[in-house]
């Protein structure tokens, strides 16, 4: 039960549970109010200009009140409906269906890979757990997806718009002469993160696999989460280095040069680490004092072993029809060397943005219907 009175110091409101208040500024109050000409009901866009209210705005009265709202009368004359739900929801005293699940760092020992049936898809409640584990994960698997060259094209439309980059809309890792990535050849590949050199660096990244007549050639994934902690519990000093530093990437090609910064280890504004920038061929940290570079490169060279170590590391095969989901901040990948004498093996990749898979969860969340988004035609 929240108890709600004015706060007479400030104007605003005082709100109280059993275990903590808070006083809500009367400025952020106004500003989270229905009532006429507030908000516009289809874009809910505000249809006033916030810099247009009084500085010294004030709250003089509680009017009706129920546990679901109550009546504001302002300063500056209206009166005005306050959701309390809301309220609580966004100062986190409530839970919030539309909050995305929170991830969990996993190691070697995830046993229950996050599989799921493709056709399986077009029931909402079934996508609805391909998101949830893909938000906990950072990754989900299907099985059973249509096997067309540039089939990706719509299935990765399901769940958001493609990310066009100079390597095209799709892009083949298949094994071929004269490579111009080692992606190309059937050598292993260590664990690394993609592209940390665009600006956004790509958020989530498809692989999809039309043909595989190889052994060997597992796809490998680490979760940056879990060895950015471990690298903090065993040497906080090398891991508050690798936050802060600011490294230079760059890509040099025929047709772009493409250059981007940022630390190896991210956090988001709640402090969780979000973003692993790993690439340990296109990384150039600046000329800091002898120090600092030590504990850097100390740093950079553990957790690039860990990424690479059995401690954290999955493996899985592709098979023809199997489609990766990756969030390429969060997680690394990689894969095992092969015998490309054996036969074809042809993957298809692309890239969405975050928002995707994030604005369908707070869509299902809100009971909206999302098979017109989530179709693939
Ligand atoms: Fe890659």
């Amino acid at each position: 039960m929240t108890h709600v009175t004015l706060d007479e110091e400030s104007g605003g409101l005082k709100l109280q549970s059993d275990r903590t208040s808070i006083i809500l500024h009367p400025l952020w109050v106004r500003e989270r109010v229905s009532g006429p000409a507030i908000f516009d009901p289809i874009s809910h866009q505000r249809l006033y200009e916030h810099a247009e209210l009084p500085q010294d705005l004030r709250i003089y009265k509680i009017g009706d009140q129920n546990e679901e709202s109550l009546k504001l009368e302002f300063s500056d004359g209206p009166i005005l409906k306050l959701t309390l739900s809301e309220v609580l929801k966004e100062i986190s005293w409530q839970e919030n269906s539309e909050s995305l699940p929170k991830p969990k760092s996993w190691t070697a020992n995830l046993k229950d890979l996050p599989e799921f049936n493709w056709p399986d898809l077009y029931e909402a409640n079934i996508f609805g757990k391909a998101l949830d584990a893909y938000f906990t994960y950072g990754f989900c698997i299907f099985q059973n997806t249509p096997v067309e060259t540039d089939s990706l094209k719509r299935l990765s439309r399901r769940f958001g718009y493609l990310r066009e980059t100079n390597f095209g809309e799709l892009f083949n890792v298949e094994t071929k002469p004269n490579p111009s990535d080692l992606a190309y050849t059937d050598v292993a590949l260590a664990s690394h993160t993609d592209n940390p050199y665009r600006k956004p660096v790509p958020g989530i990244q498809f692989l999809h696999c039309l043909r595989n007549e190889v052994s060997g050639g597992l796809s490998t994934l680490v979760d940056g989460m879990a060895i950015a902690q471990a690298l903090r519990k065993e040497n906080a000093q090398q891991a508050d280095i690798l936050e802060k530093v600011d490294v230079r990437f760059r890509y040099e090609g025929p047709s772009a040069i493409l250059e981007h910064h940022g630390p190896i280890i991210e956090r988001d504004h709640d402090g969780i680490i979000r973003h692993i920038r790993l690439s340990s061929r296109l990384d150039y940290v600046p000329a800091l004092d002898i120090e600092t570079l030590t504990h850097f490169y100390a740093g950079r060279s553990r957790l690039h072993k860990m990424s690479n170590s059995e401690d954290f590391q999955i493996s899985f095969p592709f098979r023809s029809g199997t489609l990766l989901m990756m969030d390429n901040y969060r997680l690394l990948h990689g894969r095992t060397a092969f015998n490309g004498a054996q036969g074809h093996r042809h993957l298809q990749g692309c890239y969405i943005d975050h928002d995707g898979p994030a604005s369908l969860f707070r869509m299902l969340a809100n009971g909206r219907n999302v098979t017109s988004v989530i179709r693939e035609d």
